[in-house]
């Protein structure tokens, strides 16, 4: 596990990434609509949040965020609750606490350094997120998702890519294509409308570069899955 490297990096970019995120605008853009009704006076669990909201936070009842990095949460705005923890392991939260759990642009975060580890820290996320939403409630993915080819690529080199990753210092990181995390819960697919200009990495090591989203090896997909009643 390499979360050593994921704690110490986002501590290093937390001073530079709600301010790099202007970057990401076309990204949130596309999703508002869609998730102000989701957040509309419900309990939200931001997961990730580094301080950047795809939504509206008045319209919800209550906001939290959680975290890994400690100084991520530290840019998180006043009215949001805060807890360091990693999603793997939601345990500050009882059963059935959150109308929404939503990870924006952090479910491939949660990774590890083989493709088995990877996901297996997933699966123990999302079982995590179903476990703290309430009967009825919405798990929201907002993912880069790759192609099945790209996905396949990455699978095959993943483990050496994620050892240079951690000679390098960067954390490990695992994109999904989408047939993959629809195999994790019963998703519904929402595909935004998403362009511009847009940082190619995502305020991961905030820079000036901007390309067009159209070029990216990754589409930008939101996934939306109801925890059942009873
Ligand atoms: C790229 S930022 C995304 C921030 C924001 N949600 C957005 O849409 O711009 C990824 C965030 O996920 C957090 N993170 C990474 N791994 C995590 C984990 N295992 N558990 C909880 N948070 C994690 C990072 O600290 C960071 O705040």
């Amino acid at each position: 596990m390499n979360d050593r490297l994921t704690v110490a990096h986002f501590d290093s970019i937390a001073p530079d990434y709600a301010g790099a995120t202007g970057a990401l605008d076309p990204l949130y853009d596309a999703i508002r609509g869609e998730l102000a009704a989701v957040v509309a006076g419900k309990d939200v669990l931001d997961v990730g949040s580094g301080g950047v909201f795809p939504f509206n936070r008045r319209l919800a009842a209550s906001v939290t965020s959680l975290d890994v990095s400690a100084e991520m949460l530290a840019r998180v705005p006043a009215d949001v609750a805060r807890v360091v923890a990693d999603a793997r392991d939601m345990s500050p939260f009882s059963d059935e606490s959150f109308d929404a759990v939503l990870f924006s642009l952090s479910f491939h975060h949660v990774a590890a350094g083989t493709v088995a580890q990877a996901e297996a820290a997933q699966a123990a996320a999302l079982a995590e997120a179903f476990r703290v939403l309430r009967p009825g409630g919405r798990l929201v993915l907002y993912e880069p998702v790759l192609s099945p080819v790209f996905f396949a690529l990455e699978r095959a080199l993943f483990k050496p890519l994620m050892a240079l990753f951690a000679l390098a210092g960067v954390p490990p990181l695992y994109f999904r294509s989408r047939a993959s995390l629809k195999r994790l819960a019963d998703f519904d697919v929402i595909l935004p409308r998403v362009s511009g200009w847009v940082d190619p990495l995502s305020g991961t090591f905030p820079s000036p570069l901007r390309l067009p989203v159209a070029i990216f090896p990754t589409r930008y997909e939101l996934f939306i899955a109801v925890k059942p009643l009873g």
